[in-house]
């Protein structure tokens, strides 16, 4: 109990302490200061080599970053300029110091440090990357809108080209699209599937503002509407009437399917020797990675609503299944239900072809074979 009441007396002492510091904090450098001069698009500084750098930051696009949206102010991230001195010449010291990201992402700092990538630079390899060499600095942006192959793009096959290594993999292109690298090379995340609509006709995913409003509907009251019997998920029932609204209200899309991370600190942890290879741990209907199913619905600043689906709405009639055939066909993958078509909507575009060509034996599945 002594204790306990100490810990209350440190709480509240540091509760105050944090008053006593929060108007300090109000007073500390604005942005418009910094951006009085790196705003300007024109902004360089000359190299000895004689190369330029911009040292330009481009106050719209940093205000609609993550950082910006959250109200990270400059000097948070470069938090040794404590002061503008304009009697000198350039009002801080330069060179400005190293920005630490894990001063406030810690978690990620940590699984950081144990990958693969932290011990390659702590060897000196060449092009092992830390924070920022993965993640813009000033224009970051949420992640949770981001399909696999934007992810993909955006990280791993900047530095890595993958059809270099996985020779024991078959439907490498179709892996790799539809399975983010961190669902096998970080062992410790966890995983799940989301399901977002996609136009076949524009070949574009729909944004969560274009589905709300063609059904009607807000972001935050969906769910209400759609789960009937408010148990917090869509089971088949409820998600098959969703599929008729989508119709009745011509949102002529079908729902692509992707395997992903959780988007948590431990997707850092890629690993060497550890990554999955075995067919089983995702081919099989126990495969714990379809436990988690969402329907994704983007958010114009990149954020986006995850509604939970129940597993079962995968294996639904409206969902198409992809079975795929191993050399000793024992059954695989009765899972991942890449497509549902809706409103007979004329299946056009190239690189859906592989699915289009497994239509025939999903539908004798369907039929019992
Ligand atoms: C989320 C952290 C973060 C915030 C917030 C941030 N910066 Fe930076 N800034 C960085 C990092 C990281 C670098 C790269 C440093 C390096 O390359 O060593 C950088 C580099 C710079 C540079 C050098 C030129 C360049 O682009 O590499 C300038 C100038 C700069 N920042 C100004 C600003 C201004 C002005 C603001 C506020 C509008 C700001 N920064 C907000 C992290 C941040
Ligand atoms: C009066 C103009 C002015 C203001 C205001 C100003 N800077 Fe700078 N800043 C400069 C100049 C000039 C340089 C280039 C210095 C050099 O030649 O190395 C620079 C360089 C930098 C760099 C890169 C330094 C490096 O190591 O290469 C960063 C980061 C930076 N400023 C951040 C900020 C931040 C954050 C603020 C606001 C707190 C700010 N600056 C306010 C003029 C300014
Ligand atoms: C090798 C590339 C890479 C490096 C290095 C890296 N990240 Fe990431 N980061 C990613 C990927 C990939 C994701 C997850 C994207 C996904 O799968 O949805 C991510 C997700 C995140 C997220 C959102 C998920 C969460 O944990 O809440 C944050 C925040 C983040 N990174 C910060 C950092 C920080 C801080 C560092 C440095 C310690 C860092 N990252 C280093 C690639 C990287
Ligand atoms: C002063 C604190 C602070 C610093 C320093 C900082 N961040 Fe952030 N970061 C935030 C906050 C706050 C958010 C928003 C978190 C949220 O909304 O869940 C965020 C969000 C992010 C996200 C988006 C995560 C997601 O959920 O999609 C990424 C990526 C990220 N930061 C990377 C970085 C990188 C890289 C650096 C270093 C260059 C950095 N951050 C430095 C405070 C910081
Ligand atoms: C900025 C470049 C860069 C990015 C981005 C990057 N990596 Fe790496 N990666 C490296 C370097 C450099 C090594 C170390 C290679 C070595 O040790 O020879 C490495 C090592 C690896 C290894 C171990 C392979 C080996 O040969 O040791 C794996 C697996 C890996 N990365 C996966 C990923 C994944 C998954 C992503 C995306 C989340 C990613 N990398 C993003 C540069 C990068
Ligand atoms: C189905 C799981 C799976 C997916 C998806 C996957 N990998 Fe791999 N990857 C592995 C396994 C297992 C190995 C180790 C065996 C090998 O070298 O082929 C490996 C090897 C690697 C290596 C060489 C590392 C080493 O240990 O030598 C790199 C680099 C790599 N992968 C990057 C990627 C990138 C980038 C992506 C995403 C585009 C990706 N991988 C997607 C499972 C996967
Ligand atoms: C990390 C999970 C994972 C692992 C491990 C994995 N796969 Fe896949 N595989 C998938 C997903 C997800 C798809 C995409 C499903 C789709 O297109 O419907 C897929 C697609 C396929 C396809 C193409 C099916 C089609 O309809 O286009 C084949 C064939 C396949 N996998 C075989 C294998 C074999 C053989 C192995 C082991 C060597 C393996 N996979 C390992 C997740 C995995």
């Amino acid at each position: 109990m002594k204790g306990q009441r100490w810990k209350w007396l440190f709480v509240a002492f540091m509760s105050l302490s944090f008053l006593l510091v929060l108007p300090l904090h109000l007073q500390a450098i604005e942005n418009s200061e910094c951006l009085d001069c790196h705003g300007d698009p024109d902004m360089v500084k000359e190299l000895p080599s004689g190369k330029t750098i911009s040292l330009y930051v481009n106050p719209k696009k940093f205000e609609a970053s993550v950082h910006g949206q959250n109200e990270i102010a400059c000097t948070d991230c470069h938090s040794d300029i404590t002061e503008l001195n304009y009697d000198q010449e350039v009002p801080h010291p330069v060179p400005v110091a190293f920005v630490n990201c894990t001063d406030c992402h810690d978690e990620e700092g940590t699984a950081y440090e144990e990958s693969v990538h932290a011990a390659a630079r702590v060897k000196g390899v060449k092009g092992a990357p830390i924070c920022y060499n993965c993640h813009d600095f000033h224009y970051t942006k949420y992640l949770y809108g981001d399909t696999v192959v934007q992810l993909e793009n955006k990280f791993c096959l900047r530095c890595h080209n993958p059809n270099k290594y996985h020779k024991w993999l078959p439907q490498k292109k179709t892996h790799f699209e539809y399975v983010m690298c961190a669902v096998c090379h970080a062992p410790d995340v966890g995983r799940h599937i989301n399901l977002r609509l996609y136009d076949l006709m524009s070949e574009k995913f729909l944004t969560g503002e274009e589905i709300v409003q063609k059904l009607g509907v807000t972001f935050d009251n969906f769910m209400d509407k759609m789960d009937l019997n408010k148990d917090g998920v869509l089971d088949t029932k409820e998600f098959h009437r969703l599929v008729r609204e989508l119709r009745i209200n011509k949102v002529r899309a079908i729902f692509w399917g992707e395997m992903t991370d959780n988007l948590k600190p431990e997707v850092h942890k890629v690993t060497k020797g550890r990554a999955i290879k075995k067919c089983e741990t995702c081919h099989s209907i126990k495969s714990p990675f379809f436990d988690k199913v969402y329907l994704i619905f983007t958010h114009p600043t990149g954020k986006a609503e995850h509604y939970p689906l129940k597993r079962k709405v995968l294996q639904s009639f409206y969902v198409t299944h992809f079975y795929a055939i191993d050399a000793t066909r024992v059954k695989l993958l009765d899972v991942i239900g890449l497509l549902i078509v809706l409103g007979g909507v004329a299946f056009a575009g190239g690189h859906l072809t592989l699915r289009i060509l497994t239509i025939p034996l999903r539908r004798r599945r369907r039929e019992g074979r």
